[in-house]
């Protein structure tokens, strides 16, 4: 059993760009899946069109094998979703806003308030329940956003950048928690354009890029993809560097290098090779960011 699956997904934004482009994606049920991609590309629209909040154009959606046109209800019952923007009430109490929720898949209020205990232990809200949600800190606000998500057990999990705009720690924290629920069953999607995410929570993968999907891997096979970084190495003077045989090495302007390291290799070595051949290092930072590095080895490749 497929906890998603999507067809030839196509979404036209009236008077608006063509979102998604024919996409194919397939998550397997107890998976930790990653959507990853930049801002526009299109990983908003996916989850809104599965959680029906948004019409597709064209293509199919089953969710734990309810279409999400022919099964409605029984596709929104097996889903939680945590959307990007806070978007509850911010006069009403921490358990008024969990159960008023799980009110609207049926649980009735006696079993939502157990649940509602069990839900807000775990993500350490408990002691806030009678606080309005206006009153609650940044990192609780996303954390009651999960809880009440998880109100109605789903059996899928999806969360729309669920780290943006928290705090290290506070991030920490929710990974382990995220971790916890995959390992006790729950499936999990998030969309991410952290690859640092990626690494750390998820076992397979689906980069998005302006609507198409580029790239759907394991992230271990992902990572294979990041064994060489390409840095811009600025230099006192820029010499003869033909000698050294170990870095691929090109001119990028009048002192600055472009150098590919690979996975293992030592910048420091590139320093000392360099100051043997008096080039004195200035400055030495990554060509792009790591998500941008991955595009273009992927492309590349
Ligand atoms: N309601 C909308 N109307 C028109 N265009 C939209 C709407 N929502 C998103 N878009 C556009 O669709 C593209 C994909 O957006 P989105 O799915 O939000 O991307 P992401 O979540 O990856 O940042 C962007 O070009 C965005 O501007
Ligand atoms: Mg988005």
């Amino acid at each position: 059993m497929k906890a998603l699956e999507i067809k030839n997904l196509v979404k036209q934004y009236t008077n608006g760009p063509l979102a998604l482009k024919g996409v194919n994606l397939e998550i397997a049920q107890g998976d930790f899946f990653a959507l990853l991609g930049a801002n526009g590309a299109g990983k908003t629209t996916l989850i809104n069109i599965t959680t029906n909040l948004v019409n597709k154009t064209e293509g199919t959606v089953s969710v734990f094998g309810n279409d999400i046109d022919k099964s409605r209800e029984e596709a929104k019952r097996v889903v939680g979703v945590v959307p990007q923007e806070f978007n509850f009430n911010i006069f009403e109490t921490v358990l008024d806003i969990v159960c008023t929720y799980a009110g609207y898949f049926g649980v009735p209020r006696k079993e939502a308030l157990n649940r509602a205990e069990e839900v807000l232990t775990k993500l350490e809200l408990w002691s806030k329940k009678d606080a309005k949600s206006m009153q609650l800190s940044g990192g609780m606000k996303r954390r009651l956003m999960i809880a009440r998500a998880l109100m109605h057990n789903p059996k899928l999990l999806i969360l729309d950048e669920p780290t943006a705009g928290v705090d290290v720690e506070l991030r920490h924290g929710m990974w382990n928690y995220l971790r916890e629920l995959n390992v006790s069953g729950t499936t999990i999607l998030l969309t991410t354009h952290y690859l640092e995410e990626v690494e750390q929570m998820c076992r397979n993968v689906a980069i998005i890029k302006q609507g198409e999907i580029i790239k759907n891997d394991s992230v271990k096979g992902l990572l294979n993809n990041m064994e060489s970084q390409n840095f811009l190495v600025v230099v006192n003077k820029l010499r003869d560097y033909e000698s050294i045989r170990e870095f691929k090495i090109s001119t990028f302007d009048e002192n600055t290098l472009e150098v590919q390291v690979m996975a293992g290799q030592s910048l420091s070595k590139l320093v000392t090779d360099l100051a043997k051949l008096e080039m004195e290092v200035i400055d030495l930072k990554p060509k792009n960011n790591r998500l941008e590095q991955l595009y273009l080895n992927i492309l590349r490749s």
